[in-house]
């Protein structure tokens, strides 16, 4: 089985779990969206939205109940039921759930979207950085925009567990090619689940450097030393995000951006 399919194989065992999850803290009123990305994101009502990874729709639902027209996509067959599920058991009927791997959705899907997004956790698993910003490009209106929220990759290279104690030690290198092999998988929405996948080292050269030859200029590249609960830190501020106390001011455990097509100008 190639590294994609492990993962595949991987994420479905925890679509179960990250309904039931995500399913009680919107019942239960509790389902916080990342405030970085709502005040970065700005107004979306009326647009409409492709969600890259989407998981099981958690964020796909707050993007639709946000007046966006939203299609997620994930690659994880069981993910997208539940994602379906979640959006028919709180009644929002601006979404819709396509089962995809990024890498193929230029083949798979036709569509033209006003706004591409991608969330927290996502971008490392990805083999192939050129190909997903050419598919970024691909399906965003030549007005369009699209907008990443994710792990800052400096961060990523830390040993997060010495992390908590306050000890910065580099444990994944960087500038690594080849993917990091863990024998277990999530644990930040539901319990974790044994299972062999892999996940690849990004740098922000290499992120900017490919939607730059993909044909999309960057209007902001945002670093934050808060993130989403659940993706690191060790104490939760008065917003909901998590963050390191000695390290605040001095880490950057997240990245968000925007980028907007290159406009072509015939020259005359
Ligand atoms: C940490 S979750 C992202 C959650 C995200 N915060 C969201 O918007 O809900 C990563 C997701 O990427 C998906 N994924 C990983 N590789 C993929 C690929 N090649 N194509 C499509 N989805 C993929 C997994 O199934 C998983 O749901």
């Amino acid at each position: 089985m190639n590294k994609v399919e492990q993962n595949k194989k991987a994420w479905n065992l925890l679509a179960e779990g990250h309904f039931n999850h995500y399913k009680t803290q919107f019942v239960e009123d509790r389902y916080q969206f990342n405030p970085i990305v709502l005040r970065e994101l700005g107004d979306i009502s009326g647009k409409t939205l492709l969600h890259l990874q989407c998981n099981t729709g958690a964020d796909s639902i707050v993007l639709a109940r946000m007046g966006a027209t939203v299609t997620g996509v994930d690659f994880a067959p069981d993910n997208i039921h539940y994602a379906r599920k979640l959006a028919e058991d709180l009644g929002v009927e601006n979404v819709r759930f396509l089962t995809g791997d990024v890498m193929e959705l230029m083949e798979i899907h036709a569509g033209k979207y006003d706004i591409v997004f991608t969330s927290d956790g996502a971008i490392g698993w990805l083999p192939d950085l050129n190909r997903w910003a050419k598919t970024i490009r691909h399906f965003l209106k030549d007005d369009g925009f699209f907008y990443a929220h994710d792990a800052h990759p400096f961060f990523l290279a830390f040993d997060e567990e010495k992390l908590n104690q306050g000890i910065t030690e580099i444990k994944y290198p960087y500038f690594s090619k080849e993917p990091d092999e863990d024998e277990q998988i999530g644990g930040y929405a539901s319990e974790a689940k044994e299972a062999k996948c892999y996940f690849w080292m990004y740098t922000m050269g290499g992120l900017v450097n490919a939607l730059s030859r993909a044909g999309l200029f960057i209007e902001f590249l945002n670093e934050h030393d808060r993130c989403a609960p659940g993706m690191g830190g060790s104490a939760t501020d008065e917003s909901g995000l998590s963050y390191y106390p000695s390290l605040e001011g001095a880490l950057p455990l997240t990245f968000s951006l925007k980028a907007r097509p290159v406009r072509r100008t015939t020259g005359r």
